[in-house]
């Protein structure tokens, strides 16, 4: 039997056809600073097709073998070139109507070429939902696992370049985005699955000694001027980083001990004082970072626009800048109708701007790690925010293999936007049950998220007890700040529960009600206690901030939400899948009478 016929037989019997597909995983160790970085970008058309049984690895199709080791031609299953045409990054199910609901793979193909460099290459995906497996010039790269957050492969040694004797590369990508129960979010979500490679992609080329992160904020002990960085190169090389920040006058040189520096810069080493970034004044500064070999070359420059904020916790206040604050918030998914996860930098800002609209000063950005040109807009439109990672309800709390996968996304999201000064929260979780391993798996995260960041706040939207109606989640005692999701006035119909709850709850430390809410389609009208309607929505509303301004420890809230979006759990004759908790419609055409509840609240907050 010939190797092909051996081969053939092998995809149509193979039980196991991914474990070969399981290795290379990208992880966070694998990211590289990217601010200031130019990009060769492979946004654009590419080739797809519809890869329902995942016949692109059961086959081998990256190895395009078409002859036999004889040089007869053999009858292939896939045509790269003549496959239709998709324009990336999109979300496959806004495509077509008949991708709609389609969840499963999807492979991708671009052909192109590349000018030779003695340069490293990267090839970087901002995010693709959710395993993503890589093939390059008939090789397997690599593959990456998460939905929502960047990452990236070195193809330096597989890249060919023009005037080579095959000068085109041939990238072939294959998304999977099946859910399932082992994995970070699990198979049950409150919100729409869209697949594919949503976020830009593109090849990054750094010298072989690179800056693979840079780490900038101020320094968190009250005094509001010192500044702490911490740089790491890519090797374990030696030289200097000079870090320039002209608005402050300071040029500061870093000697690099086996590839990293870090150091506190003291208000003396300043020409200027530091103007601190705040929500009304968002004062952000041009960080240049430059790697100098010890051969006196510069090699590698990297570039970040900075905001120098101090957030923490004192008691139960939230104290930004050394004033206590209070988060007038509200909750916002990343959806669009016509864009569904891939939004335009448009819709991103238009979502801040309802926000500021409402008078908010904090957006909660649910459930899992926005694009990362979210947390750079608030820094620079002033507002602050909850990044999160998709925890979501059950998780399979006692799989080692989906803390690893939670763990990663956390660290790749930190790593993403530790430099954002908007990013105040980061959120571990959301309404998971109080269980031993869920206590056991998200203290380590809260542990994680911690250590490798000690100027920022970690949380989780949080259950109340229903037993004990009171606040007890044994998780609290891991985090800074603890959110609180309840829906008294709604799932939980008596409203009149609330203030009971909060009485029975004694919480050492800040709480912010992270969800409350109800849903109204819009343009149906009725009665206070008719569930679905708009003043249904504003009642509960009126009712949930008139109570929670009475308590002491409710130092904010993120109302869910700030707009209906889609939710295929939700086919009633109000939501038609759609989740219609939103102050505004879907397409943000229409405010209900309850954005106007929540506006007033906060505008009688702001002139307190
Ligand atoms: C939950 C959950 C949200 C969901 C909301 C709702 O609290 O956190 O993701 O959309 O309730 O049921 O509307």
């Amino acid at each position: 039997m010939s190797k092909v016929e051996k081969e053939y037989l092998w995809d149509i019997h193979l039980e196991d056809h991914t474990s070969p597909y399981e290795g290379k995983q990208a992880t966070n160790k694998d990211m590289i600073f990217m601010g200031g970085r130019e990009v060769i970008s492979l946004n654009g058309d590419w080739k797809y097709a519809v890869d329902q049984y995942e016949s692109c690895i059961r086959q081998k199709w990256f190895k395009e073998g078409y002859y036999d080791d004889k040089g007869f031609s053999l009858p292939v299953d896939f045509s790269f070139e003549q496959w239709p045409t998709m324009k990336l990054p999109v979300c496959w199910n806004v495509v077509s109507p008949e991708y709609r609901l389609y969840e499963g793979t999807f492979v991708y193909f671009k052909e192109f070429v590349l000018n030779r460099t003695d340069n490293d290459l990267f090839l970087r995906i901002g995010g693709a939902n959710y395993v993503t497996r890589v093939f390059l010039n008939g090789e397997y790269i690599g593959m990456h696992r998460g939905g929502s957050t960047p990452f990236f492969f070195n193809i330096t040694d597989i890249v060919r370049f023009k005037g080579d004797e095959k000068s085109s590369n041939r990238l072939l990508i294959a998304v999977d985005d099946t859910r399932k129960p082992t994995q970070v979010p699990m198979d049950n979500t409150d919100w729409f699955n869209y697949g594919g490679i949503y976020r830009d992609i593109e090849i990054v080329e750094v010298p072989r000694i690179h800056i693979k992160d840079f780490r900038i904020g101020l320094v968190r002990d009250g005094s509001f001027d010192k500044i702490s960085v911490n740089a790491r190169l890519s090797y374990p090389a030696e030289g200097k980083f000079v870090l320039k920040i002209a608005d402050l006058g300071l040029e500061k040189e870093l000697d690099i001990n086996e590839g990293s520096a870090e150091a506190v810069i003291i208000r003396d080493e300043m020409k200027n004082d530091i103007e601190l970034w705040s929500t009304e004044n968002p004062r952000l500064y041009d960080c240049e970072l430059t790697y100098i070999d010890t051969a006196g070359r510069e090699l590698d420059t990297v570039r970040d626009r900075v905001g120098f904020r101090e957030i923490r916790v004192e008691g139960t206040d939230i104290i930004l800048n050394g004033k206590s604050v209070f988060l007038r918030g509200i909750s916002c998914h990343e959806e669009s109708v016509v864009n569904g996860k891939a939004l335009t930098e448009d819709e991103r800002i238009e979502n801040i701007r309802l926000a500021k609209e409402l008078g908010c000063n904090f957006m909660r950005i649910a459930h899992y790690p926005h694009h990362e040109n979210m947390a750079k807009l608030a820094d620079e439109m002033g507002i602050m925010l909850w990044e999160e990672i998709p925890v979501y309800w059950a998780i399979r709390f006692e799989r080692e293999e989906t803390y690893q996968d939670a763990e990663n996304q956390l660290l790749e999201l930190i790593g993403r936007d530790y430099n954002r000064a908007s990013v105040i929260v980061w959120s571990i979780g959301n309404e998971n049950a109080d269980t031993d391993e869920r206590l056991k798996f998200m203290s380590r995260l809260a542990a994680t998220a911690h250590r490798e960041d000690k100027t920022r706040l970690v949380s989780a939207a949080c259950l109340v007890d229903a037993q004990e109606l009171r606040i007890s989640d044994r998780l609290a005692d891991h985090l800074d700040l603890i959110g609180i999701n309840e829906y008294c006035g709604w799932y939980t119909p008596d409203f009149n529960l609330l203030p009971g709850i909060m009485k029975n709850s004694s919480p050492d430390k800040p709480v912010i009600i992270t969800e409350f809410g109800a849903d109204a389609l819009t343009g149906y009208h009725g009665k206070v206690d008719e569930k679905g309607c708009e003043e249904c929505q504003a009642d509960v509303y009126e009712k949930q901030t008139s109570l929670l301004e009475t308590v002491s420890f409710v130092k904010g809230m993120t109302p869910w939400i700030l707009y209906d979006f889609r939710c295929p759990r939700r086919t009633s004759y109000i939501q038609k899948y759609y989740n219609r908790k939103g102050l505004l419609n879907e397409d943000k055409t229409y405010k209900k009478p309850a954005f106007y509840v929540l506006q007033n609240f906060y505008k009688k907050l702001m002139n307190k």
